[in-house]
């Protein structure tokens, strides 16, 4: 199967025969693979028991294509080879995760070897307090394989380590704060973020350590500080990141730049609801002074002040649900794409 696949890249018509056991495996995979190197453009004969694959002559002649997996670990191994085009045109792979039949880290293995030929997509969700974002960006992140950020929680870690340093979220210490937030030693496992040893996942989450966090991210040597630690999340296959800056400054060049909105009103409830069920009491009127003072703050601050990018698609939550706002961003990804999912 993997030489199926590179015959795309041969001198000449490449035929593998005597190969009936394709047939019956994980799926029909002569089907299979002569369906899904037709949609990378190649010219494919199958028989009952061989396959002929022309190779594609020039880089004009290759296709962006969305692999379909058929739940075979194979066709999606195979299939990644199909990202070494010349055209340096796109593959997805539907389904990568069923490659953990026999090779569960294949696409993180070959990552670590292969550079990509243009920039790793990026979708950046930017907006307000409580506007959702965290929820949306890691579910896109989630159903699109890619890796995600939440930038605010590197605030929120800044705030705390100048808390526990002693130091108080203001501008005379912005020297000290950015140098505890240019080597914050924090590392992000699974869903717990731990600061050195300890898992501090809860204690970023407080109100107050928002408050701190916004008045952190205030100082203009702070978020310089945190620049580096971002852009390195952008890795192979992709990285949805959310924040207040994400399209404006941090990855100006994103391909998909979203704003979510939703009234203050809602907002505070939706907080409310998530306190409340965290057993962490609240008071919803205090909730919504808070988030607008935050929003006055993130607003009106000189760096890098929370607004929408100029080509950001503006997306008001206040009646979507989070399916129909994590589908309604999958389709503004999709129209920016190269391929089409049939
Ligand atoms: O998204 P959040 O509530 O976790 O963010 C906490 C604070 O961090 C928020 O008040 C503003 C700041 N922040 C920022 O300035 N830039 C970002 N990209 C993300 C968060």
């Amino acid at each position: 199967m993997t030489l199926a696949v590179m015959a795309l890249y041969a001198d000449g018509p490449t035929t593998l025969r005597n190969i009936a056991s394709w047939r019956v495996k994980e799926t029909d995979r002569i089907a299979a693979m002569a369906t899904e190197l037709r949609k990378l453009g190649a010219e494919v004969e199958e028989g009952a028991d061989f396959i002929r694959v022309m190779p594609l002559p020039d880089a004009g002649a290759w296709r962006a294509a969305s692999i379909h997996t058929y739940d075979d670990h194979r066709m999606a191994m195979c299939g990644s080879l199909a990202a070494f085009n010349p055209a340096g045109l796109p593959v997805r792979i539907e389904d990568p995760k069923c490659v953990a039949k026999t090779f569960p880290d294949y696409l993180e293995t070959l990552f670590a070897i292969a550079q990509p030929a243009g920039a790793v997509p990026v979708i950046c969700i930017d907006g307000p307090t409580a506007s959702g974002k965290g929820t949306l960006a890691s579910e896109v992140a989630r159903r699109l394989g890619y890796h995600y950020l939440d930038s605010g929680s590197l605030y929120r870690l800044t705030g705390l380590a100048a808390r526990r340093a002693q130091l108080e979220p203001d501008p005379c210490n912005e020297a000290a704060i950015s140098a505890l937030a240019q080597s914050l030693p924090v590392r992000f496992v699974a869903d717990r973020i731990l600061l050195g040893d300890e898992d501090v996942s809860d204690a970023i989450r407080t109100e107050a350590a928002g408050m701190d966090a916004s008045c952190v991210s205030a100082l203009p040597s702070v978020r310089q500080s945190l620049l580096n630690l971002q852009h390195g999340f952008a890795c192979l296959p992709g990285l949805v990141a959310d924040g207040r800056d994400m399209g404006t400054t941090i990855f100006p060049q994103a391909a998909l730049k979203v704003y979510l909105t939703a009234g203050a009103a809602q907002r505070a409830e939706r907080r409310h609801k998530q306190l409340i069920s965290k057993g962490i009491p609240a008071n919803i009127n205090s909730l919504r002074a808070d988030l607008e003072a935050r929003d006055a703050r993130d607003q009106s601050r000189t760096a890098s002040p929370l607004k929408p990018a100029q080509d950001a698609l503006l997306l008001d939550n206040s009646q979507l649900t989070v399916e129909e706002s994590v589908d309604q961003v999958l389709r503004w990804w999709q129209e920016r794409q190269p391929f089409r999912t049939s």
